[in-house]
């Protein structure tokens, strides 16, 4: 792995930051993205050896265009920068929130996968990451024995940004597989980072989702793609 490059957007904090740090520890030379190039900079130089700063707002195009100039290979892309506004049931959000959601969540990461295709497809190995949520997962939205089922359509911005970016991990893989490439959606689990303000009390620690991200990122040319992924391996239906 010490020849691999990666790339993490959104990983100034959070569980980019702990998605970043487990590559680094295991010899990949990563961008550590970030919109902040003073809290790119912290980050990378806390997760330490291996780790660099690379300033990159998904949601701008021109940023985008010079993070992608400065990369000649690139061999993974975790897409994880993402906002989650609020809980808001569709009737009670408006159509702003909704815009910048899906800015961040769907356009950001066709924008910036697009950017870094070419210097992807240096890689013999290449593999995209969709950092999504089960909250994106239609199948237990609409099944009365799961939780996300009774949240009375909540979140909606959100959660319908993570069913976007689904349906495009799919249509990557699908697009991409003659290519060698690996493209797979990754869902958390509730995790205590800035996103969800601590999720009302949550616990859970970013770093549990490193190790399957990680596991992604390095899959065999037999590996899986066009799939959906819970932290601890286990399938999530779409
Ligand atoms: N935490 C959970 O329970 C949970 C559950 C399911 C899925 N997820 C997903 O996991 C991913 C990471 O979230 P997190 O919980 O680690 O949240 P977080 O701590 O708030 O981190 C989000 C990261 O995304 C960055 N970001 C936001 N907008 C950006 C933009 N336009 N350009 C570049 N970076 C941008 C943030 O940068 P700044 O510091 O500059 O804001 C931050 O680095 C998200 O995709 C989220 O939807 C989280």
């Amino acid at each position: 792995m010490n020849d691999r490059t990666a790339l993490v957007t959104g990983a100034n904090k959070g569980i980019g930051k702990e998605i970043a740090r487990l590559l680094a520890q295991q010899g990949c030379a990563v961008h550590v993205g970030s919109r902040d190039a003073e809290r790119g900079r912290r980050a990378a130089e806390e997760i330490g050896r291996g780790a660099r700063p690379l300033v990159l707002d998904v949601t701008d195009g021109d940023a985008i265009g010079r993070a992608a100039a400065q990369l000649d290979r690139l061999d993974v892309l975790v897409n994880n920068a993402g906002i989650a506004p609020s809980l808001a049931p569709p009737q009670e959000t408006g159509i702003e929130e909704f815009r910048r959601t899906y800015e961040t969540n769907v356009h950001g990461v066709l924008a910036v996968t697009n950017a870094f295709l070419p210097a992807l497809r240096r890689s013999p190995q290449p593999r995209i990451v969709n950092i999504s949520s089960g909250t994106g997962s239609l199948a237990w939205s609409t099944d009365p024995d799961h939780g996300f089922s009774v949240s009375g359509g909540g979140g909606a911005a959100y959660r319908s940004s993570k069913a976007a970016l689904n349906a495009l991990t799919v249509f990557y893989a699908q697009a991409l597989a003659g290519e060698g490439f690996k493209v797979n959606a990754l869902a958390p689990g509730l995790r205590a980072t800035d996103l969800n303000a601590r999720a009302a009390g949550s616990d859970g620690d970013p770093a549990e989702v490193a190790p399957e991200a990680v596991r992604l990122a390095w899959l065999p040319a037999d590996g899986p793609t066009g799939r959906f992924f819970s932290w601890d391996g286990s399938s999530v239906p779409w």
